[in-house]
């Protein structure tokens, strides 16, 4: 492995999805995946000899030119419903229906990750007004998408953090009845999420490209808490047929998780650092653009759709109980152990000066320069 300069800051896209070689390969409950281990037993994810230090290389010039990187208050992450306790009792009690579809829905949203390679990238350095050579923004069409798409949802043979979950999931709870509805219910409420556009000054693809870059990064760093979730369940001997394998196998996934919330949030907050170019031949500064993304965002992941996720549990839950025999006193059981949780009031991410719309600027032509 060639070491990398610290003064580099351009790579090619052979380079960032390059994962060197292991020793050993990463087994699924029989399936390849990716990633692998080294001489000393070490996993290492894939496509990271170049794309780590290049992310720490984009950091670090991001960080000498005076920019932060952008940050998200841990307690904006919603708990997971049913919490690890309440999962605990579910399949302690025999009804294990819920936490599998939980399980499952999580390696969809997994698989779904792959879109990101579908994200047309425009061209950038016409859509803002400073050079964007030697950033993670320039490599974002280059490497960076593509790398994170084949993470998420497996390239060729090789399975990514879909297969993982299916196969920690299936080594837990011993190869369990996997409901079919599962997808269908994920795109029917996906379907009913309008799109509405908050960067209507921008080019709709520059909008495109960069609301789903904030919505990613947002779902990538909650997904932690997810994670979590999963990794104490997965890995407790109480519940998991095999907790050493399966809780290693979400660790696994965890540690390949790193690369895509740096490299998203290194490019956003070079995105902040910018002047972005309006369609109107005006021009916007770009830390307004990304704080009207994440703000929208993190107000939805906050609010709405934990509630929806509660719902969503909840309205299987006394069939799940029922039809595994239990009585009601499960249901209240389950109640008991419920901690409330009530979202942050603020995002960290609220308009603030500078913003055309922002209601104390709201018409300000002299904010739009
Ligand atoms: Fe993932
Ligand atoms: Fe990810």
């Amino acid at each position: 492995m060639a070491a990398v300069s610290p003064e580099r800051f351009d790579f090619s896209e052979e380079e960032l999805l390059e994962s060197g070689g292991y020793d050993a390969p990463l087994l699924a409950n029989q399936v390849r995946c990716h990633g692998g281990f080294d001489a000393r037993g070490e996993y290492r994810s894939p496509r990271t000899v170049h794309r780590a230090p290049a992310i720490a290389a984009w950091q670090a010039r991001l960080a000498a030119e005076g920019h932060e990187l952008i940050r998200l208050d841990p307690a904006l992450m919603p708990p997971q419903y049913p919490s690890v306790a309440q999962a605990k009792l579910l399949l302690a009690e025999g009804v294990s229906d819920p936490i599998v579809r939980a399980l499952t829905i999580i390696s969809i949203v997994e698989g779904f990750g792959a879109i990101i390679r579908d994200v047309p990238v425009p061209d950038l350095r016409a859509s803002f007004r400073e050079p964007v050579g030697g950033t993670a923004l320039a490599h974002l069409g280059r490497g960076l998408f593509e790398a994170h798409a084949r993470d998420e949802a497996g390239h060729r043979d090789e399975g990514g953090h879909k297969q993982l979950w299916e196969a920690a999931r299936d080594l837990a709870l011993e190869n369990p009845r996997v409901p079919g509805d599962v997808l269908m219910r994920i795109m029917g409420r996906r379907a009913q999420r309008q799109r509405r556009r908050l960067l209507p000054e921008l080019d709709a693809d520059l909008e495109r490209m960069l609301a789903t870059m904030a919505t990613v990064l947002a779902v990538e760093i909650f997904a932690a808490r997810t994670f979590d979730w999963g990794e104490r369940l997965l890995s407790d001997p109480e519940v998991s047929a095999r907790p050493e394998e399966a809780g290693a196998m979400v660790r696994y996934i965890r540690s390949d998780e790193t690369p895509h919330v740096e490299y998203l949030r290194t490019a956003l907050s070079e995105v902040a650092a910018r002047t972005l170019r309006t369609v109107d031949g005006r021009i916007l500064p770009g830390r307004v653009a990304v704080d009207r993304l994440m703000h929208a965002n993190l107000r939805a992941l906050t609010s709405e759709r934990p509630r929806e996720n509660r719902a969503d549990v909840r309205e299987g839950l006394a069939d799940a109980i029922a039809r595994a025999g239990r009585g009601d006193d499960l249901l209240e059981r389950l109640d008991a152990l419920e901690t409330p949780w009530t979202p942050p009031a603020r995002t960290g991410f609220e308009p603030r000066d500078g913003d055309p719309a922002a209601p104390a600027h709201h018409g300000d032509p002299a904010a739009l320069a």
